[in-house]
């Protein structure tokens, strides 16, 4: 019905708005092409002292992989020394209803289900025992614990050794 109205102050025309459109932009690209220098020339701060710091070093010398590496590397412990740091626990006083070292009677009939079914309770678990027997060895070196004690207790397993890579 009516025309529509003519805005009375029309945006974008005054001289200050001019003002501050002009000002951003060339605000805009100055921070852009400070920001460009800045990442070739400087870097912020806070890349300074990684590229130095003694963490940074390390982080960049460490070799891909370090924990598989070290892990796959590393001497393999014999089942003497698995059974002391761990398997011992339990199973040097039979404790928790656990098959003590040297226990022919209790073992005998355990090693008679053969190594492989004992490596497999050892590396899962079994009633008390937890998987890998509680703690921090890697399957050959339970399997190392299991064939050691087993040994103890009259069978005649060979020491197992690491699968090929
Ligand atoms: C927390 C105590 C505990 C620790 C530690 C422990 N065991 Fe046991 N283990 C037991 C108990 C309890 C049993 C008997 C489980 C059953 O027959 O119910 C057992 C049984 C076994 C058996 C016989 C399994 C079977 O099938 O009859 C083997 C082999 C064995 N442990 C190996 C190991 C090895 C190797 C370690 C160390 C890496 C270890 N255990 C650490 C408690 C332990």
């Amino acid at each position: 019905m009516t025309a529509p109205q003519q805005q009375p102050n029309h945006p974008g025309k005054s001289p200050q708005q001019v003002l501050v459109t002009g000002f951003f932009a060339l605000l805009i690209p100055l921070l852009a092409v400070a920001a460009l220098a800045n990442s070739f020339f400087g870097g912020p701060a806070y890349e300074k002292d990684n590229a130095t710091s003694a963490k940074a070093k390390a982080v960049r010398l460490q070799k891909v992989g370090t924990v598989e590496l070290r892990d796959a590397n590393r001497p393999l412990s014999t089942g003497e020394q698995v059974f002391k740091a761990q398997c011992s626990a339990c199973h040097a006083t039979g404790a928790a209803g656990s098959p003590k070292l040297g226990d022919a009677a209790a073992w005998g009939p355990r090693i008679a289900t053969g190594f492989e079914a004992l490596v497999h309770s050892a590396l899962k678990g079994k009633g008390a025992m937890a998987p890998q027997g509680g703690g921090n060895f890697n399957d050959t070196e339970v399997a190392r614990g299991v064939a050691y004690m087993a040994n103890a207790a009259g069978a005649k397993f060979a020491e197992p050794e690491p699968p090929a890579k």
